[in-house]
């Protein structure tokens, strides 16, 4: 019988924590493909060293903690080399096949998450490499083997719209805050009419903005909500471009990560479609986030003003003055303006219903911001290891 399980994303923030999961809780007969793309080919265009699919898995499981790959539940993991944007997910002929012949749960994460990438070229990864990763549903059920595919999607597929947005809303028919959520939408509705059109059995999983650990702090990236935490914390910008009442809806990643294991392996959550969000009764706004972090960085906190004020009257003075990093951070900042005025609640009642009694929810943020915050002070948002700071304060 298949029983093998293709993680694609096991790199990314959120696919090393799933990748983590998957080894943990899967029973150790069932091998763990993870699709990696390897370094070796694109050395001399990138700034990235030189690896393998499997020497970036071999590292990336120590990372993880797995330091003995003599452990079954190790010793399963596999590298493929690939790369979804291309046919058969650019792998070896052989690894394809292996694919078809042994997967039957595929857990989709890989793409890209910038912002800021030109249309094509986010069409190329998250459109084409998910239609790639429907391909290969067709090929395995086309063999006469079950598949399960989770999807791994995300809320801000709403775009532009305001109000409640349903686990069920979907249209590309409409405009979108950037490529990113524009491609997200057209790669879900592909999913959705894989699942109407061919009979997939697939399940969508729609996180909002993920954030460290709940209980430790701990993160693999240092994007998205980060990054206007970092330029606020060193009071680089004065006034900002927001609305105190713009909605922050994040989770943390302990909780996605959960979620996503118990809903992928229930029968009945095949064909839904789940927010992981804090939603309407847990999200936070910007007011209440930078409240927080004033009082934990001990800084003053920024001017609101609205968006066509800022833009008119402040940029251009600041475009003026501004030099070095202020003005970095002032020009890389306009891809989260849309953020900081966010005015989009995303409804959780599927999910909520899915998951009762089962003890996992999205806690408050209230709950665990500080925790957040604290990790990347600790690792000097990401620069050093955390650990020394934190027995340190331990000491103190
Ligand atoms: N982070 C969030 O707040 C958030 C919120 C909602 C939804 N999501 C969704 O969660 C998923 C993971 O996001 P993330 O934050 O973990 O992103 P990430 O840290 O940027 O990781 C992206 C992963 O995708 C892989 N990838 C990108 N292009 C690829 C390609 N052409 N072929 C093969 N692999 C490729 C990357 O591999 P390399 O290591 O080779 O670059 C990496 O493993 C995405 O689907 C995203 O839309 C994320």
């Amino acid at each position: 019988m298949p029983s093998a399980v293709l993680l694609t994303g096991a790199t990314g923030f959120l696919g090393r924590d799933l990748l983590k999961k998957l080894i943990e809780e899967l029973p150790t007969q069932q091998t763990i493909y993870c699709l990696i793309r390897g370094h070796e080919k694109d050395s001399s265009v990138s700034d990235r060293p030189t690896e393998t699919a499997r020497a970036r898995l071999t590292k990336l499981l120590i990372e993880l903690g797995y330091e003995r790959h003599d452990e079954p539940k190790v010793q399963r993991v596999c590298a493929i080399s690939g790369d979804i944007s291309h046919q058969n997910l650019g792998t070896q002929p052989s690894d394809y096949e292996t694919l078809i012949q042994h997967v039957s749960h595929i857990f989709h994460g890989a793409a890209t998450v910038r912002f800021d990438l030109p249309l094509p070229e986010a069409r190329l990864i998250n459109v084409v490499g998910t239609k790639h990763i429907l391909d290969l549903t067709e090929r395995i059920h086309a063999s006469g083997q079950p598949i399960r595919l989770s999807y791994i999607g995300t809320s801000f597929v709403a775009g532009t719209r305001k109000g409640r947005i349903l686990e069920s809303d979907l249209t590309v028919e409409q405009s979108f805050h950037n490529t990113y959520e524009q491609t997200k939408a057209e790669a879900e509705a592909l999913v959705r009419r894989a699942m109407s059109e061919k009979g997939l059995c697939a399940t969508l999983f729609r996180p909002s903005i993920i954030v460290g650990n709940s209980k430790t702090g701990e993160t693999s990236s240092f994007k998205v909500m980060y990054w206007p935490l970092k330029v606020f914390s060193r009071g680089l910008i004065p006034i900002v471009p927001a609305s105190r009442a713009g909605i922050v809806d994040m989770v943390p990643i302990d909780y996605v990560t959960a979620a996503i294991w118990e809903l992928s392996q229930r029968s009945d959550t095949k064909g839904g479609c789940y927010h992981l969000a804090a939603g309407p009764d847990s999200s936070t706004t910007i007011g209440e986030a930078l409240d927080l972090a004033a009082a934990f960085f001990r800084v003053r906190k920024p001017l609101f003003v609205p968006i066509e004020t800022f833009e008119r009257y402040v940029r251009p003075v600041f475009n003026f003055l501004f030099r070095g990093k202020r003005r970095q951070a002032l020009d890389a900042g306009r891809v989260y303006v849309p953020y900081l005025n966010y005015q989009a609640s995303f409804d959780t009642q599927q999910v909520k219903a899915a998951l009762v009694g089962t003890g996992i929810e999205p806690p408050l943020v209230t709950h665990y911001f500080e925790r957040l915050i604290q990790f990347c002070v600790d690792s000097d948002w990401g620069k050093r290891d955390p650990s020394v700071s934190a027995s340190r304060r331990t000491r103190q």
